[in-house]
């Protein structure tokens, strides 16, 4: 059975010298790893923290990146250049990407297209806001969003997508969505998966819940067995919580 996987996104939070103070807490308390670890800081410190991460088996990952690999484009981020300084993933598709950069579902195909060929591993975010929660559209919608996100994404390139389902009134409010809720939505994204790529590949392709997971419910996540891992904002910034939820 493959391990499950724990995301870290640390989102515009912690210097370079704060990175490493983490990764070198991480190091004092870590004896073997039960999960597969990705940190995902900010862009500035991915370079200082490569040789120890590597040390420690953690992957890093970018929290962005274009959609074109060099040129005129003052202040974006190459993913070129991301995976040539050792990054193995990308998030793309972040809400708050979506909602305070207005992109769109063009923009971040564009951007999953260009991340693949430059054999980055892409975690795809999805979910719907409050009001689509409420009216019971969330499926068609997080659908919808997958359908705009994977448009000519081909089936060797699919496994290398991990879908993140992350609704968007639980990021960051303390609110999470029920294992039932849980268990439907990646029931519904591995049937679209595998209408569009097959039943093989659905089975295959990760699906990670996100939103408010604390040190309080991961381990409600983790044990269902539909859901191949978790991606934690908030309470990947403290370490005690983080080591408590990466080591138990
Ligand atoms: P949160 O953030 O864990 O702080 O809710 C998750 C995310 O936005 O990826």
């Amino acid at each position: 059975m493959r391990k499950k996987l724990i995301v870290a996104n640390w989102k515009m939070n912690k210097s370079v010298e704060e990175s490493l103070e983490f990764l070198s807490g991480i190091e004092q308390n870590l004896s073997g790893l039960k999960y597969d670890l990705v940190i995902c800081p900010p862009f500035i410190s991915l370079f200082a923290m490569k040789a120890k991460a590597d040390k420690l088996k953690i992957s890093l990952g970018a929290q962005n990146c274009f959609y074109e690999n060099s040129g005129a484009y003052t202040g974006e981020v190459s993913p070129h250049a991301l995976a040539d300084l050792g990054a193995r993933y990308v998030i793309l598709g972040h809400s708050e990407r979506r909602n305070y950069f207005h992109e769109n579902g063009k923009v971040i195909n564009k951007k999953i297209l260009k991340a693949l060929e430059n054999n980055l591993k892409v975690i795809l975010c999805v979910g719907e806001d409050a009001l689509q929660r409420h009216e019971r559209t969330e499926i068609e919608f997080v659908i919808n969003q997958l359908k705009e996100c994977l448009h000519s994404v081909n089936s060797e390139d699919i496994l290398r997508i991990t879908i993140a389902y992350e609704p968007v009134w639980a990021i960051g409010t303390g609110k999470i969505v029920s294992s039932k809720e849980a268990q439907e939505m990646a029931s519904k994204i591995k049937d679209f998966i595998s209408q569009s790529y097959g039943n093989f590949l659905s089975s295959k392709i990760s699906i990670l819940y996100g939103g408010s997971v604390s040190k309080e419910n991961y381990k409600e996540f983790l044990s269902l067995s539909c859901i191949d891992g978790i991606l934690i904002g908030g309470a990947s910034l403290d370490l005690k919580n983080f080591i408590d939820i990466i080591t138990h």
